[in-house]
């Protein structure tokens, strides 16, 4: 008995003190980020899909994380594959980055020029830089999984601007943006 309501005492803070995923979205909102597309190929097929939870993690070794949601097609193939490639996107490939978040799977890499480094995952001509990766942790996150990817293949291809995700309007460039 004095368990049990020791017990239902705990839920309760932890319901007073999480916020609702709506409010996160809304702070959220307020951070700014680059945009990435995230690439693996499985049973012989390409996935990708727009990114920007995507963070560099630690130096030596180089380790670099994405999250990706548990729900989608790209989950399981990173899953299975245990390889993907981030792709660092300019300002020109706002469309791209829209494209690769809403598209139907076959029709994302349509028209796209594709060559592939170590893991095999796609790399996108055209991004700014790539990092070519192999999973060597997963951790759980919620509705997302963490992965931990080793850089084992890198390369900057341009010194176009980046493009940025902000959501209080969606995408920008910061080629007029002002140096403090
Ligand atoms: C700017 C932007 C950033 C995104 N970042 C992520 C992310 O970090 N992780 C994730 O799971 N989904 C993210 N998404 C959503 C996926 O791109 C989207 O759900 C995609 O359609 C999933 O593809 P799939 O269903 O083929 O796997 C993002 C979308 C946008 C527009």
């Amino acid at each position: 008995m004095t368990r049990g309501t020791k017990h239902f005492n705990i839920n309760i803070l932890n319901a007073v003190m999480s916020i609702s995923g709506e409010l996160l979205k809304v702070i959220m909102r307020n951070y700014p980020t680059g945009v990435t597309i995230v690439t693996t190929v499985y049973n012989n097929e390409y996935y990708g899909l727009t990114v920007n939870s995507f963070t560099s993690l630690s130096l030596d070794p180089p380790l670099v994380l994405i999250a990706i949601d548990k729900r989608l097609a790209s989950h399981e193939a990173i899953d299975k594959s245990n390889v993907y490639a981030v792709n660092i996107l300019p300002d020109d490939m706002r469309d791209l980055a829209v494209r690769f978040a809403t598209a139907p799977r076959e029709e994302r890499f349509k028209g796209l020029r594709i060559r592939t480094a170590r893991t095999g995952s796609p790399i996108i001509e055209g991004a700014i830089a790539y990092l070519d990766c192999k999973v060597v942790a997963k951790y759980p996150g919620g509705d997302h999984t963490i992965f931990i990817g080793e850089v084992v293949d890198a390369q900057v291809m341009s010194n176009k601007s980046p493009l940025i995700y902000y959501n209080r309007g969606g995408y920008y460039s910061i080629r007029q943006a002002t140096p403090l």
